[in-house]
């Protein structure tokens, strides 16, 4: 059964299909591509080295057979890890039958430290429109520098200075507004996405900071309190949920006319959505 809505609601990869290949991975990636994924989004950090790359955590001690912060880390350390097989672990962690091993690809490449810019390129050699949802971290530790080598890369790919936020393959996302306000002031038309985990008493009216068109609420909040959504459309924002996963979460998204889908599953949510 299907729930197609009655708009374009866009579906979003995080961290690529990271339910099925490793996250931040090409893997994960090309999967999300293949599955039909609209947009792909990534967490990026700074290396040791000045390097942008696709890593969540802090440190690569979950997502890597390595140790340590990334920040202390130089993109040569990293590409000597395996960001894959922990996903294998997991996978059979506390299941009865073998997992699906279809995605779990045995070409080390696939399954490296992400640089940000490989991803550029994965994106324009896709041959078809797939959009980028780039989240900065720890945008506080590198006062500026995240976003200065961001917009130094987009521009590289020509993706810095879109004629409309409309029109741009590309959006940066934070939960630091003070990171968004960088992003701003170096690329005016690029759009910015406001994650929040929760919603600070001064923006419960629907608001968002300052020149932030974009609000990017957790899925916890929209179960909780629906209404907020209807109050940041009533305001003219767009909003895009994270991380949606359960069907019925998908179908709360629909209700609620949300503009993106960030999810685990993209081609599960397709499929949801009648796509
Ligand atoms: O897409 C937004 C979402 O990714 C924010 O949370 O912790 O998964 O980066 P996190
Ligand atoms: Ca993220």
């Amino acid at each position: 059964m299907t729930h197609a809505p009655q708009h374009a609601i866009q579906v979003v990869a995080h961290r690529g299909a990271s339910e099925d290949a490793p996250e931040h991975t090409l893997a994960a990636y090309k999967k999300a591509i293949e599955d039909g994924a609209d947009a792909l989004e990534c967490d990026v950090r700074l290396t040791a080295d000045g390097h942008l790359v696709c890593v969540h955590d802090r440190r690569v001690n979950r997502t890597s057979n390595g140790r340590g912060a990334v920040s202390a880390l130089e993109l040569a350390d990293l590409a000597a890890l395996d960001f894959g097989s922990w996903k294998t672990r997991d996978a059979w962690r506390g299941r009865d039958e073998e997992p699906d091993w279809e995605h779990l690809p045995e070409d080390p490449a696939e399954t490296a430290v992400l640089t940000l810019e490989r991803l550029l390129e994965l994106v324009a050699d896709s041959g078809r429109r797939v959009e980028l949802a780039i989240e900065t971290k720890h945008p506080t530790r590198w006062a500026g520098q995240v976003e200065e080598r961001l917009l130094h890369l987009l521009k590289r790919f020509g993706l810095d200075a879109p004629r409309s936020a409309a029109d741009s393959p590309v959006r940066i996302m934070s939960f630091s507004a003070r990171s968004l306000h960088r992003v701003r002031a170096g690329a005016p038309t690029l759009p910015t996405v406001y994650l929040m985990q929760f919603v600070s008493p001064r923006l419960r009216d629907g608001r968002l900071p300052a020149g932030v068109r974009i609000a990017g609420p957790s899925m916890r909040i929209v179960r909780s309190h629906p209404a907020y959504v209807e109050r940041l459309k009533r305001a003219g924002h767009q909003v895009h949920v994270w991380t949606v996963n359960e069907p019925g979460d998908v179908d709360l998204c629909v209700e609620l006319g949300v503009d993106a889908i960030i999810t685990n599953r993209p081609g599960a949510v397709l499929e949801r959505l009648g796509r």
